[in-house]
């Protein structure tokens, strides 16, 4: 048979592989030979074919290459140009050599088998057997890598001023090439969402928070990273309450927000930049950013306006806060439809630390102009507690009319602000219209009383109407004249005018018809009307 001496006994793996590379088999010509007689017979048959595979990092694959016959040929696995494996054939028989020190890298039989595989371990594998000329079979390996992501120049946080403009970047990695998108928690992005970078243009206190690049490539989970961006600004500072509302011997806490890059010193002063007595007062700060003095015992020289001056070095800023022994607004209790036709019990509760000296009461009817009407002072109240209450009955009402009333209780320290315009109507003896009481016959008829029908329940509804319930500092400012806050005029006007062109519309058909001021006489009159106009309808 051969004599299959493939290498000299000197000729050693190492030499193969930093003689020449990639190609053991060209040295020394005469180191091997095959049988000449009868090549095809006996030249070994590689019956594997070329693959691609993906694989993806830390998986494990088997790059197979079978060969039948290979007899006393000798077999070496590469990667790229860097040798693997030698299955060599000796006269005292066949040797396998790991060349490769990469126990992740193995043979079983002539197949290589790759197991946690790496970036690294991408590219071209050949097997190649010591033939003349020689058989090879290449496989290509590409690996899949899970993306990651961290921040450019691995700065997770950015600070910058107030006006100027910034990259947040992002590197991303992994095979294929991630996409890098931005999202913000609980804002919106001051650029477009895809691409390694984010710019921010004269960046604005807004434009603070928390800023996610994730990265993906379909491989494995996304990654992402997260940039904290704080704008350096002056501080902005609001009052928790504008008017926080106490009495001589009680305890107070006045309190604001403030929110400022960077952080701030935050002091508490008397309007005109007195400090407040840093022993009489507990400062606490928490996690909101929320600052407050608290007052043990308010004195009398406690109330008044105070303000929360923070500031850093980029600037100061304060809010004002009304320490105050006033009353708070007046709340109604009473039902604003009445049961009585011309009286009304309207109830009413204040607080008030100190007892109250007395009630001002402002009424008036739906004709009477937002400055007219009737005002009247009642006695005051004093209570065991901080909350008062009483009731005033109004006499001599029309029934069915709507009036408007505003209560202003007074105490030693001033005037309660007017919170709220309450409405209420007494009781009409006529009840309300039932459009159930008329025939309505034809579609013209039914329309003209529909029609009606929205005039008259805009009517009712002027008596719902609200008087604009922000509170008027008027009322501490002129004591005696606590304004009556009117309802929507214009609303009243439009109505008014559907009213009479509604009057107009009856002319035409059944003659005169007058419109009265007071709400009971008009719905009386819509109910004639309509009666008038379906029989009307009825007859022509
Ligand atoms: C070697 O390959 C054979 C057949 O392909 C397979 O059954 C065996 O599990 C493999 N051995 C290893 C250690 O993977
Ligand atoms: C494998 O690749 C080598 C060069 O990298 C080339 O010489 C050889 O012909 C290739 N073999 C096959 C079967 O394509
Ligand atoms: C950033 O951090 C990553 C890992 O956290 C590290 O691999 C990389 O070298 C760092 N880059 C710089 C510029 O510090
Ligand atoms: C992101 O910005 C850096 C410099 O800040 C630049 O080198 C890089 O090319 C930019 N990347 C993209 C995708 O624009
Ligand atoms: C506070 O801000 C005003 C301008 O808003 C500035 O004139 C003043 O110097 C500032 N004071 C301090 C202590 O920073
Ligand atoms: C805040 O206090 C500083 C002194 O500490 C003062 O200069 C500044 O005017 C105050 N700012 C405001 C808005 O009151
Ligand atoms: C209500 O309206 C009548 C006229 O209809 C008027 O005389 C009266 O003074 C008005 N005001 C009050 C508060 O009753
Ligand atoms: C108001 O009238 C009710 C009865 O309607 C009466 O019980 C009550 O005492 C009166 N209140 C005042 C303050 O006059
Ligand atoms: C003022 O009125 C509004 C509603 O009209 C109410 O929510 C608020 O609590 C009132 N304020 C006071 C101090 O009573
Ligand atoms: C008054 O009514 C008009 C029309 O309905 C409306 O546009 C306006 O906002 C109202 N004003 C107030 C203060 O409610």
């Amino acid at each position: 048979m051969f004599l299959a001496a493939l290498f000299l006994a000197s000729c050693s793996v190492t030499d193969l592989v930093f003689g020449q590379p990639g190609s053991p088999w060209t040295t020394g010509d005469n180191d091997y030979y095959y049988d000449p007689l009868n090549p095809e017979d006996t030249f070994p048959v590689i019956t594997s074919s070329s693959r691609s595979f993906s694989i993806q990092q830390g998986d494990s694959v088997i790059l197979p290459c079978v060969v039948q016959n290979l007899e006393e040929y000798s077999l070496i696995w590469r990667h790229g140009n860097q040798i693997l494996w030698v299955l060599q054939h000796r006269p005292d028989g066949p040797i396998v050599e790991a060349v490769s020190q990469d126990h992740r890298i193995g043979l079983n039989g002539t197949s290589l088998m790759l197991s946690r595989v790496q970036w690294k371990d991408a590219g071209t594998y050949t097997c190649e057997l010591s033939t003349q000329p020689r058989r090879t079979l290449n496989h290509t390996l590409t690996v899949r890598v899970p993306p990651s992501v961290y921040p450019a120049n691995n700065r997770s946080e950015v600070t910058i001023r107030i006006g100027s403009t910034v990259t947040l970047g992002c590197h991303a990695s992994g095979y294929p090439t991630p996409t890098v998108t931005w999202t913000r928690k609980g804002g919106n992005l001051p650029g477009p969402a895809e691409g390694a970078n984010l710019t921010v243009h004269e960046a604005v206190p807004e434009d603070n928070g928390v800023y996610k690049c994730t990265a993906t490539n379909g491989v494995g989970k996304p990654a992402s990273t997260s940039i904290i961006l704080q704008v350096m600004h002056r501080p902005k500072v609001w009052a928790e309450k504008e008017e926080v509302y106490s009495g001589v011997g009680y305890e107070a806490t006045i309190a604001c927000y403030v929110e400022a890059e960077p952080r701030p010193q935050v002091k508490f002063y008397r309007l005109g930049d007195i400090p407040v007595d840093p022993l009489r007062l507990y400062k606490t700060f928490d996690v909101n950013n929320r600052y407050s003095l608290h007052f043990d015992h308010v004195q009398l020289s406690d109330f008044g306006y105070h303000t929360c001056n923070a500031s850093n070095f980029i600037g100061n800023s304060s809010a004002i806060i009304r320490l105050s022994g006033r009353p708070k607004p007046v709340r109604f209790t009473s039902l604003s439809q009445g049961d009585k036709e011309n009286t009304y019990t309207l109830v009413w509760d204040v607080e008030s630390y100190a007892p109250v000296l007395a009630y001002i009461i402002a009424y008036r009817n739906e004709s009477d102009g937002e400055d007219e009407g009737i005002k009247l002072t009642v006695p005051g109240t004093t209570s065991s507690s901080i909350y008062h209450s009483y009731s005033h009955n109004f006499t001599q009402l029309e029934p069915g009319a709507t009036y408007y009333v505003q209560v202003t209780a007074k105490n030693e320290f001033g005037l309660s602000d007017v919170n709220e315009t309450f409405t209420f109507t007494t009781f009409d003896p006529a009840g309300p219209d039932s459009p159930e009481d008329y025939d309505a016959e034809g579609e013209d008829s039914l329309s003209v009383i529909n029609q009606y029908e929205d005039v008259v329940s805009e009517a009712v509804g002027v008596s719902q109407l609200q008087a604009d319930p922000t509170p008027s500092m008027d009322a501490a400012t002129s004591p005696n004249t606590p304004s009556i806050v009117a309802a929507n005029l214009t609303e009243q006007q439009q109505i008014q005018k559907k009213v009479s062109t509604a009057e107009k519309v009856h002319d035409d058909s059944s003659g005169a018809f007058t419109f009265t001021m007071t709400p009971a006489e008009r719905r009386g009159q819509m109910v004639a009307l309509v009666t008038a106009i379906s029989l009307s309808c009825f007859f022509s």
